[in-house]
């Protein structure tokens, strides 16, 4: 067994919560967490195979999710035509686990759930992870482990995991270069919301998506046209929900959201962005209430995601657009690196140079998949949609990924795999 570090987590998203889990099997795991609790938006995320892998590794309860299994993708034009359709049946299957449409309200319950329920509920040894709500680092000496809160308390720890999200305050600290403070515009924005299913019916009568049957789907409907605008379904939260994110340039968009990235949306402006959208898309858009609007951010990838005993994860490392939902899946991937301090040797001594192996998986990894989200942004055809699926889907985990580079070998190797129904 290794000796205990003090690990000090510095966020309570997705990323922190899967890390804390990790981690607390055999380290004493602190979290500090600026909010109050759960914040997580009233809105679906897509968790792809590896990530779903990862979660169920270390003990996720699906069923306690809600979440949903998915299997096909259709996309459709503007007017309700089908213009591909996508059935990921044997990718799941070389992936080694499910794709699965989850509630983020319901996955940030079950990831807290895994951070700190007692050992014996989860049949797992060490403790659980302590959270600290309503502290703001303001702080990080990056190389000796301290960290200091708002209030002047300073904190120590052997390992910093930096899972600040989007706006970082370790990122620049770490990187060494205040470039990189703050993640830039996209250029698009996105209109979020939920329907009722009930909302659902009344709209456009009963669908595929919402009738309960799982496998579900994840549709697409896109302009086709140089905008790339798209409108994305798909069920969450045990079918009791639609989740729907609207895409579009911010050119496009009446509302002004560049100061605070994420504002209340608009109902007109919606229906004045989609307005070309065939009935179908209309009837759904016009029952949206408690629309939000965010203006999507990016990184360029990070030259380095560890200094001296601190390690980026999750958006802190990687901001990505949504375009290919990878954020979550990078976040659990970045999560499973740290089985890296579960093994024999470890000491606060060692940290450095285990973070190099970190580094040496993660980066290249998550970089590709943060270029070619952007890459995405380019939506005009129903083929770029699904592009790099094949790579993004499919990941061995770092113990694998290490023993292939070490062997001079590609650490993601794609699968020969024909995606593409044919239509009628
Ligand atoms: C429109 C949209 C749709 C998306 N859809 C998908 C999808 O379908 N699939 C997918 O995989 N991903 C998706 N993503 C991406 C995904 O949401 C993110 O990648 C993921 O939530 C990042 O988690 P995180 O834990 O790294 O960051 P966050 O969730 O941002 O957590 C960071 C935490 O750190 C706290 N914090 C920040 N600073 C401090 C501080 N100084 N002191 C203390 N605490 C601090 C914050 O309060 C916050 O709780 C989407 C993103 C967007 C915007
Ligand atoms: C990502 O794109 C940048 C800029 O085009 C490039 O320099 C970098 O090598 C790319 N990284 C990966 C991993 O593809």
């Amino acid at each position: 067994m290794p000796a205990p570090l003090n690990v000090i987590i510095i966020g309570a998203g997705l990323a922190g919560l899967l890390s804390a889990r990790v981690l607390r099997e055999h380290h004493h795991v602190t979290v500090l967490e600026r909010l109050s609790g759960s914040h997580e938006l009233g809105a679906g995320i897509n968790i792809s195979p590896a990530g779903n892998r990862i979660l169920e590794e270390f003990g996720f309860d699906q069923e306690r999710a809600k979440s949903i299994v998915a299997c096909r993708s259709k996309i459709f034009d503007r007017h309700h035509n089908i213009v591909q359709e996508l059935d990921m049946t044997d990718l799941v299957a070389a992936a080694g686990s499910e794709w699965r449409l989850n509630h983020r309200g319901n996955l940030w319950v079950e990831l807290h759930r895994l951070a700190t329920a007692p050992s014996e509920e989860l049949g797992i040894s060490g403790s659980p992870a302590k959270i600290f709500w309503e502290v703001d680092v303001v702080d990080v000496d990056v190389e000796a482990g301290r960290v200091r809160l708002q209030d002047g308390t300073e904190l120590h720890g052997d390992l910093i995991v930096g899972a600040d999200g989007i706006r970082s305050m370790v990122r620049p600290l770490v990187v060494g270069d205040l470039a990189f403070q703050s993640a830039r515009p996209s250029g698009a924005s996105a209109f979020r919301f939920t329907l009722p299913a009930k909302a659902v019916r009344e709209a456009v009568g009963e669908i595929r998506q919402m009738d309960g049957q799982e496998p579900s789907e994840l549709n697409l409907h896109l302009a086709l046209d140089d905008t790339s605008r798209s409108i994305v379904t798909y069920p969450c939260r045990g079918f009791e929900l639609l989740n729907c994110v609207c895409i579009a340039p911010d050119s496009l968009i009446r509302a002004e959201v560049t100061e605070s990235w994420s504002a209340k949306g608009r109902l007109e402006d919606l229906l004045e962005t989609f307005g070309d959208f065939g009935t179908f898309c209309q009837s759904l858009l016009k029952q949206a209430e408690n629309i939000k609007l965010w203006q999507l951010r990016d990184q360029d990838p990070l030259p380095t995601y560890i200094k001296g005993r601190t390690v980026l994860v999750g958006d802190a490392a990687h901001a990505m657009t949504p375009h290919q939902a990878q954020g979550g899946t990078q976040a659990m991937e970045d999560a499973e690196a740290f089985r890296l301090f579960n093994q024999e040797g470890v000491s606060r001594d060692s940290v450095p140079s285990i973070l190099k192996d970190f580094d040496r998986v993660r980066r290249p990894r998550a970089s590709m998949i943060q270029n070619t989200s952007r890459q995405s942004l380019d939506r005009r055809t129903a083929g770029s949609v699904y592009k790099n699926v094949l790579y993004n889907w499919v990941y061995p985990g770092v113990f694998e990924c290490l023993r292939r580079l070490d062997a001079g070998e590609e650490m993601v190797q794609i699968p020969e795999i024909k995606l593409e129904v044919e239509l009628k």
